[in-house]
């Protein structure tokens, strides 16, 4: 590899500090290069003197890259359709599987030996059979509804933007919604998972009597509703009240209004706006309840949607908020179990995104301790904060004018 210079980095890292230098390259039948040395002298880093932590730190990484490679695998086995032509199948050979996946073999037998190196998937080495242990299968495909391959698929669909965020690093900049090929797609299949399943039972029950109320019929406004799945299912179970979902998304909202017209939905609308001044065009008193589903923390001005929400909301009216857990204090969301993927996340898309809209770039790990400053500061005078077993990932804030 060759600079466009022609100049070859060499030693690029040093033990002790980075030091780069530069040797020139000699193309064939050439005469002797000018250049023989250059260095572009940088700070030294100093060396480590803890020689245990340096390798107790390297078997972190070693092991890192590795589930990340497996990550990838399971990405592509989800995206495929591999996994579920796994799910509850007698051992095959990869020709087999291939087939009955529609998929073409020498794909389908690199990546079935990836997730066997991987542990994911056993093989018999004797008939070159492969299979998915139905342990596996549980978390991998939808079998119990609890698919962990779901949000695998964010780490290689964030990463597809890794250049704009580089470049956004230097200039401040944000990365607008429609640079992230399949967002709503991905995040669609992740509300799937945690909100659909535990709406009705879990999620409305905690304002009670609110489910007696949408049944005698109701207003409802989910801001932020992208794809609007958690709305269609309230659509459905709630005939008699009336459902509004607003997202700035035309792609988001194309998508719910078409699956809610081929459901024979008649109790639901959708509507394509920007809520950044919501705190000013909000109609007063006109719901009875509003949600927002992981919708806060991405916006241009959470303040403003908040306040929004609060002076859209009828007098007996609640807002029940779903959004990310953590403490607000990075130190101690070493302890979070998906601190560091949540951070990831909020830096690769959640905080460039509302900077691209000129707004606060808040980021998905705002936390507890925030979100109810932003909550009192809207004005509701009652939220109480709610963890639910089947979601580790969310707090759920049920709040009153
Ligand atoms: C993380 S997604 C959640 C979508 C959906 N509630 C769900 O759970 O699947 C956040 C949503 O907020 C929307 N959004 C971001 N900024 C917005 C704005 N200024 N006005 C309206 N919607 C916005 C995005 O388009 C996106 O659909």
């Amino acid at each position: 590899m060759t600079d466009s210079d022609g100049l070859r980095p060499e030693g690029v890292y040093s033990a002790c500090g980075r030091r780069r230098k530069l040797t020139a390259v000699q193309p064939d039948n050439r005469e002797e290069p000018t250049v023989t040395d250059t260095t572009v002298s940088e700070p030294a880093i100093a060396p480590a003197t803890n020689r245990a932590a340096v390798e107790a730190f390297e078997a972190r990484l070693v092991n890192a890259l590795n589930e990340a490679g497996m990550l990838s695998l399971l990405s592509l086995g989800h995206r495929t359709g591999l996994l579920r032509a796994m799910a509850n199948a007698e051992p095959r050979t990869s020709e087999a599987i291939a087939e009955a996946a529609g998929l073409a073999e020498r794909y389908v037998r690199e990546c079935l030996n990836g997730l066997v190196a991987a542990g994911v998937v056993e093989t018999d080495p004797a008939t070159g059979h492969y299979w998915l242990p139905t342990a596996h299968a549980a978390r991998v495909t939808d079998a119990e509804g609890a698919n962990l391959a779901v949000y695998a698929q964010f780490l290689p669909m964030l990463g597809a933007i890794e250049d704009d965020i580089v470049a956004a690093f230097r200039t401040g900049e944000g990365v607008p919604y429609e640079r992230y090929a399949r967002f709503h797609e991905v995040m669609a299949e992740d509300s799937a998972q945690t909100v659909l399943p535990a709406l009705i039972e879990h999620i409305l029950p905690l304002a009670p009597g609110l489910t007696e109320r949408l049944e005698a019929g109701i207003r409802v406004l989910d801001a932020g509703c992208g794809r609007g799945l958690a709305l269609q299912l309230m659509a459905r179970r709630f005939p008699r009240s009336e459902f509004l979902g607003y997202d700035l998304s035309a792609e988001a909202i194309e998508y719910a209004r078409k699956s809610a017209q081929a459901e024979g939905l008649t109790n639901i609308r959708f509507e394509v706006r920007d809520l950044s001044d919501f705190d000013r065009t909000a109609e007063p008193g006109r719901y009875e309840l509003v949600t927002t589903f992981d919708a806060i923390h991405d916006q241009a001005r959470p303040a403003a949607l908040l306040a929004g929400i609060r002076r859209s909301l009828a007098p007996d009216g609640v807002y029940i908020a779903q959004d990310i857990r953590s403490t607000s204090h990075a130190h101690r969301d070493r302890d979070n179990p998906m601190g560091a993927f949540l951070y990831a996340v909020s830096c690769h898309h959640c905080m460039p995104v509302s900077l691209a809209q000129g707004g606060e770039g808040l980021g998905t790990m705002w936390g507890r301790e925030r979100a109810l400053a932003y909550l009192r500061g809207a004005g509701f005078s009652d939220v109480q904060v709610h963890e639910l077993p089947h979601d580790i990932q969310n707090d759920y804030f049920v709040c009153r004018p």
